[in-house]
């Protein structure tokens, strides 16, 4: 197994990886990603990444030189030649290099990054130890629907989570509205209703969100996507934690004060095993 790189079509070891210092996404932040898992040699949910990675890029005026088609041709190339069976992919899109300045500068090209990351080992299908998460203000800006290179906010306020002994921020607006995590979507259930925020500018749609909703839906679970406040989400029974880094995390404290029933309640962890059969018909041809 080794770690490989694709920069703009070229392939090389992921440490030698390098892109030149006047790249705008290294001086701006003028950029987008995706992170997409691999399970078993295989892209989970590819298809919605690129998506979102298109949505992203035209929504900042970036075209990207490849079509999905190529993506995935490259992604496949890059997973075979890597040898990964389970790790994940990073893909970063920025507008190109250029001597610094605000403005779109003409004539360049976008500088596409895809890169391959094995973890040593296979990820455990347990649901790890529930969480304790801390709520803190939403600094980011207006448009978190798009994945932008610009994290600032959310590893300062991951940073102040873990620092206060805490695994994930829960991030919330002036008026108390709990948007999201810090790199998760947070879903809560509340008076028998599993609630998360809607789409809307204000969170990432994750792409694990989306498969978690679809679950529920199956498997009959009441759920609204309507934005509910800190103090509704401190009197849940149950709250989660859905990306495709952590996959499902259930939650157990919020700002030291646990949750009304113990964690992982039912609802969590029949979804993890859903979520799981879900990784097994898409990634190991139906079973496990
Ligand atoms: N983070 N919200 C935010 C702010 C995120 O950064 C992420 C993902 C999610 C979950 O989205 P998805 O299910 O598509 O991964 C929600 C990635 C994994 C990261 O930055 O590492």
């Amino acid at each position: 197994m080794k770690n490989l790189a694709w920069i703009n079509g070229e392939v090389c070891d992921l440490h030698e990886a390098n892109v030149p210092v006047e790249d705008r996404g290294f001086l701006f932040g003028d950029g987008i990603y995706e992170v997409i898992k691999i399970y078993n040699g295989k892209p989970f949910y590819l298809e919605p990444h690129l998506k979102r990675l298109q949505r992203s890029a035209s929504a900042i005026n970036i075209e990207i030189p490849y079509s999905n088609e190529e993506l995935n041709e490259h992604i496949a190339g890059l997973i075979n030649q890597s040898e990964c069976d389970h790790g994940y992919i990073y893909m970063q899109v920025t507008r190109g290099c250029a001597p610094r300045g605000h403005l779109f500068p003409g004539g360049i090209r976008p500088t596409v990054l895809i890169y391959v990351r094995a973890f040593e080992s296979v990820p455990s299908r347990e649901l790890t130890e529930p969480a304790d998460c801390i709520t803190l203000p939403d600094e980011r800006w207006m448009n978190c629907y798009i994945k932008s290179v610009n994290l600032l906010p959310n590893v300062l306020a991951f940073q102040k989570a873990h620092e206060a002994g805490a695994s994930e921020a829960i991030l919330y607006r002036p008026d108390g509205t709990v948007t999201e995590g810090t790199r998760t979507n947070i879903f809560a259930l509340i008076d028998g209703v599993v609630r998360t925020h809607p789409e809307t500018r204000y969170i990432l749609p994750g792409i694990t969100r989306g498969i978690v909703l679809d679950i529920l839906k199956q498997i009959s679970v009441p759920v609204s996507e309507e934005a509910f406040k800190v103090s509704e989400l401190q009197e849940a029974s149950e709250v989660w934690t859905a990306s495709t880094g952590l996959e499902i995390v259930p939650v157990k404290t919020i700002d030291g004060k646990p949750l009304k029933e113990i964690s992982p309640g039912p609802v969590c962890k029949r979804l993890a095993g859903e979520f799981w059969q879900v990784v097994d018909a898409e990634c190991y041809g139906g079973k496990q």
